[in-house]
């Protein structure tokens, strides 16, 4: 045979192929017994509960069963794929169960002993179970089987047949699989036990015939548990078959071509039918396998799978990590938990592990302002609405923070409530808390209103009344006496205009922030005008001596010296102006600019060392 028609005999056989695989799929399959036309049954991929359970596409193929011989009229026709009248349909291949009407692939003439193959795509991935021949000529002396998991870029040896294993295989004959190594192609020469000169011979049995079957999982260790075992799931699984014949059976003349009356004897390979038997691969994740858009054949997965095969999870189904189904478990892939607010997760192997193996999803992109693995709380700047559930589009509010009053734009994630500035209150921050006002700063938008109770600055045991009269004793020597003279402007240390601006009490002292607007009198170290402070023990100002005012201007006379009055709380404590109840503190009257200017005039002549 020249190597042009072996190509035409492999394109025969491709085309064989094609036909087959439709025959898997389709219903019309030339196998009888599997064509039922019923309602069609439920989902064997889920129980009655809606439970997934693992299911697997429908046994194709059938054994072939041996058959009386051929009968004695015959037809040859040239097979070429490559000619529309000349190719030849794969049920000729396919069709040995028509016993009276027998077609059969043959092989040119063998000049010399070259190889010939049959090659089958089924164009996915199948897990085969057996591969079966059936010869209308003498079974070759050696042939091997392979198959490719990769559409016929590669392939790997799947069994040898030969009555010379060592010699034509370089492969020991019979030997033993072991669970090491149950992936390894064997070689026997069992095929032809029983096979003699005479019996296929001899005219009678009218051109040999006779069954060359490969069961894959037979006599592999792991077959009894093929759930459990990669290495055969590997095993069985193929998306091309190729049969390689390498030697006639020498010596055994065919009868066709004696009868046909040549001189010397020829020698050819004839197959009667060919089949594989398996299942469309879906990883227990399928019943069916259907033609895609693209009319390719596919798994119609189930169990959130997809891809071919069913070997892989379908989008945002990524909380455990693709596995096979098994009797046991039909694994099937489980959805992210995103609350709906999430439309892509990712799988995360350390997640998946400290959760005991139960769930390592986590959520990509989470909307409606979550946050977290599962957008299962809000993001900064928002707050959880607890009249929604969280799956809510709108279970998430803006904090609404106050400008002003909050010291920051991210509030409680559960109460909502924003961190106010001292002093501020409510849920925005949006106004003073009790006790305070509200001041001009937005440093301190509320200030404590500088009334303090004099039950908390004497003693707790005193009543009102008593309070206000010994406030009365104590303030008693400048009671009422709110009136600017030359002498009592000659006595003070220092005048000066003030601002109140701010408060905030340093022990037993209240420590005013205050903003000087004009200085009349300074003796010592000069005064400047701007921010000062201003101390007064809060006993003073407990008992009004002296009163000040937030956000209210004062004309304030006092002293450099604490004139010891309040007992035991000692000199000033810190830097700034000191009043008390000697001191002039009234409120600002822009009549009183033009006096004090003359005070300073007289002082400036010596009127106030005369006084
Ligand atoms: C035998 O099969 C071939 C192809 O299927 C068909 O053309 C032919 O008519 C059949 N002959 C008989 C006798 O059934
Ligand atoms: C035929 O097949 C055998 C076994 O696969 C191989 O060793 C040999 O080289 C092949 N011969 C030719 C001519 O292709
Ligand atoms: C938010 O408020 C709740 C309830 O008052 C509180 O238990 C929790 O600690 C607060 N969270 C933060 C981050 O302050």
């Amino acid at each position: 045979m020249t190597d042009s028609q072996r190509f035409l005999l492999v394109l025969c056989l491709v085309g064989v192929s094609t036909l087959l695989s439709q025959a898997a799929t389709h219903s019309s399959h030339p196998f009888p017994g599997q064509q039922q036309q019923m309602a069609p049954p439920p989902d064997p991929c889920y129980d009655d509960s809606g439970t997934a359970r693992r299911c697997i596409p429908d046994m194709r193929g059938v054994p072939p069963h041996h058959r009386p011989a051929p009968p004695v009229v015959r037809s040859c026709h040239v097979c070429d794929a490559a000619d529309a009248r000349r190719a030849h349909p794969a049920s000729y291949l396919t069709d040995l169960n028509s016993a009276h009407n027998l077609t059969c692939w043959q092989s040119d003439n063998l000049a010399g002993a070259h190889n010939v193959s049959l090659t089958l795509s089924l164009g996915k991935k199948f897990e085969i179970t057996y591969v079966s021949l059936q010869f209308c000529s003498p079974k070759p002396d050696s042939m091997a089987i392979y198959k490719s998991m990769d559409y016929g870029k590669s392939w790997l040896p799947y069994q040898y047949y030969s009555s010379q294993c060592r010699r034509v295989f370089a492969k020991p004959n019979k030997a033993a699989i072991t669970k090491q190594n149950e992936q390894e192609a064997l070689c026997t020469d069992v095929h032809l036990q029983g096979e003699s000169h005479a019996a296929s011979g001899g005219g009678g049995s009218g051109g040999g015939g006779g069954l060359i079957a490969f069961s894959t999982l037979d006599g592999r260790p792991s077959g009894k548990d093929f759930d459990g075992s990669p290495v055969l799931q590997d095993w069985v699984t193929v998306t091309d078959i190729r049969v390689v014949f390498t030697r006639p059976q020498l010596g055994l003349e065919d009868p066709v071509a004696s009868v046909s009356g040549g001189a010397a004897p020829t020698y050819f390979y004839a197959v009667g039918d060919f089949q594989v038997g398996g299942r469309c691969k879906c990883n227990g994740h399928a019943s069916r396998c259907m033609r895609d858009r693209d009319a390719k054949l596919v798994c119609d997965c189930k169990h959130n799978t997809e891809g071919p095969e069913c070997d892989r999870c379908k989008p945002f189904h990524f909380d455990r990590p693709w596995q096979r189904a098994t009797g046991r478990d039909a694994n099937e892939c489980l959805p992210c938990n995103c609350n709906l607010h999430a439309r892509r997760c990712r799988f995360n192997m350390e997640l998946y592990k400290l959760s005991g193996r139960k769930s390592g999803g986590v959520c990509m992109n989470c909307r409606h302002n979550t946050a977290g693995r599962h957008c299962h709380y809000c993001k900064e700047g928002f707050y959880r609405d607890m009249a929604r559930p969280i799956t809510h589009r709108r279970a998430c509010k803006a904090c609404d923070c106050h400008p002003v009053g909050a010291a920051g734009k991210t509030c409680n994630q559960t109460t909502g409530q924003c961190p106010c500035k001292d002093g501020v209150t409510g849920i925005t921050c949006n106004r003073c808390a009790k006790g305070y006002q509200q001041s001009r700063s937005p440093v301190a938008p509320c200030i404590k209103i500088p009334v303090i109770s004099p039950t908390a600055v004497v003693s707790s045991s005193s009543t009102e009344a008593e309070e206000s009269a010994d406030c009365e004793s104590y303030c008693k020597p400048v009671k009422g006496n709110l009136k600017i003279n030359m002498k009592k402007y000659c006595k003070k240390d220092y005048a000066v205009q003030v601002n109140v601006l701010d408060m905030q009490t340093v022990g037993d002292w209240a420590k005013f922030t205050v903003n000087v607007v004009s200085v009349y009198k300074s003796r010592g170290e000069p005064l400047k005008r701007g921010d000062n402070l201003l101390w007064i023990h809060m006993k003073d100002l407990a008992c009004k001596c002296p009163r000040l005012q937030m956000s209210k201007r004062f004309l304030v006379l006092g002293t450099t010296e604490n004139t010891g009055s309040n007992a035991g709380a000692g000199s000033t404590p810190g830097t700034g102006l000191l009043a008390d109840k000697n001191s002039l503190v009234i409120q600002w009257r822009d009549v009183w600019t033009r006096r004090l200017r003359k005070f300073q005039r007289k002082e400036k002549k010596g009127k106030c060392s005369k006084a």
